[in-house]
């Protein structure tokens, strides 16, 4: 019998998993995890609001210490850290057995030295990052340092700090891991040659570039199958001071690689709403396609007819949203009513502290058309 064709609200199956729609929860760093970085009921609370979405990825959370550069994110590197997310899981898959990622990150050069008493972030190459002032724990912006060339010989234990960080996460009882290679941090320093100057094995080359990724990746799947890891990449973006002349070689030869692996999916920031390095054209969902036959999710700038056009034509099996996620909780109930959307959340609540702001958008049920959070 011919099967239905998919469209935006309607169940995906794979790896073990059911996402009821493929709607995504984009992963949103959100700065409520407390200067222990620890999840907490609050964030809990949080994720489970925002259950009705086929799948959930969690904010950035950092697999080391050293991976630490943004203030109040959650982390990952320690075991009770591991054990806090279990009550955002457990929250989440009581209230709709939702699948839920959690993003695996480091972020490299867009750290500064206050959040590690005083010594460099790192990152492939000692090339600044040029772009805006970084927030740092004393509550100060700082510019950006030069920061400090990982030796090669480090490069096992970094691998190690992603695995163990993964194998906390399936302890926890997260359905999966997304590896963070996106937005100018670690990962997407090291796979572009704007920031990845180095003459080892890790450098150089295209496929060069990739074998961090890819060891990650390799470790990770000691943790989980491969079918429960998601990669993300920005190919277009240039947030953190990012954008390479090669980039078209450079991505879609990471996409055609990461076509080896059957993941989770591949994310792809393929829309230009979160900066674009206008360094040519823009690499499309049709690009990807076209050296990629994974499952697909696309992101960036998308509202529901145009996730709707590119599930309906094939180019994507889930379509991530972050912004709209931050003021409408039941986005998918919103898009099966076609009822109105929250305004965007303003940027002075998306990393403030404390339940404003971040748990108290209403529903379109308990608010109507006219719903706004406290926090306006
Ligand atoms: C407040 C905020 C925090 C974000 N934090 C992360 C993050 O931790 N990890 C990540 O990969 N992307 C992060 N992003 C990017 C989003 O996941 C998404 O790619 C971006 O917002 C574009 O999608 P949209 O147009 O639907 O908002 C963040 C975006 C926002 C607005």
């Amino acid at each position: 019998m011919k099967q239905p064709a998919p469209h935006l609200l309607s169940e995906f199956q794979w790896g073990g998993l059911t996402a009821k729609n493929r709607v995504v929860m984009s992963p949103m760093t959100r700065g409520r995890a407390g200067a222990t970085m620890t999840a907490n009921s609050m964030m809990a609370q949080y994720y489970a609001q925002r259950a009705s979405a086929g799948v959930i990825i969690t904010e950035g959370t950092f697999v080391s210490q050293e991976a630490v550069g943004w203030n109040h994110a959650p982390g990952i590197w320690t075991d009770q850290q591991g054990d806090a997310w279990k009550q955002v899981v457990h929250a989440v898959h009581e209230k709709e057995g939702t699948p839920i990622f959690l993003q695996l990150w480091h972020t490299g050069r867009a750290s500064h030295s206050d959040f590690h008493n005083g010594s460099l972030p790192v990152a492939p190459s000692p090339i600044r990052h040029e772009g805006d002032a970084i927030h740092t724990p004393s509550g100060h912006k700082k510019p950006h340092e030069i920061p400090r060339a990982l030796k090669t010989d480090e490069i096992p234990r970094l691998v190690e700090d992603y695995r163990k960080a993964a194998e906390r996460a399936k302890f926890a009882g997260f359905d999966g891991v997304e590896i963070h290679s996106a937005n100018g941090y670690l990962l997407d320093e090291f796979l572009q040659s704007k920031t990845n100057h180095r003459t080892d094995q890790y450098g150089g080359s295209v496929e060069n570039r990739f074998r961090l990724l890819r060891e990650i990746l390799d470790a990770c799947q000691k943790v989980f199958d491969a079918s429960r890891i998601g990669v993300r990449i920005s190919p277009n973006g240039s947030f953190n001071d990012m954008g390479s002349p090669d980039f078209r070689e450079t991505f879609l030869y990471a996409a055609e690689q990461l076509n080896k692996v059957p993941l989770a999916w591949l994310d792809v920031l393929d829309g230009l709403a979160f900066g674009f390095h206008e360094l040519g054209e823009p690499i499309t969902l049709s690009d990807i396609r076209g050296v990629y036959r994974g499952r697909l999710m696309a992101n960036c700038g998308y509202d529901r007819e145009q996730a709707e056009k590119v599930i309906k034509d094939g180019l994507a099996d889930f379509v991530a949203f972050g912004r709209p996620y931050l003021s409408n909780p039941d986005l998918v109930e919103r898009f099966a009513n076609g009822w109105e959307l929250n305004d965007v959340a303003p940027q002075r609540v998306w990393y403030s502290r404390g339940a404003q702001g971040y748990i108290d958008f209403p529903t379109y049920r308990e608010s109507g058309p006219k719903g706004v959070s406290t926090s306006r």
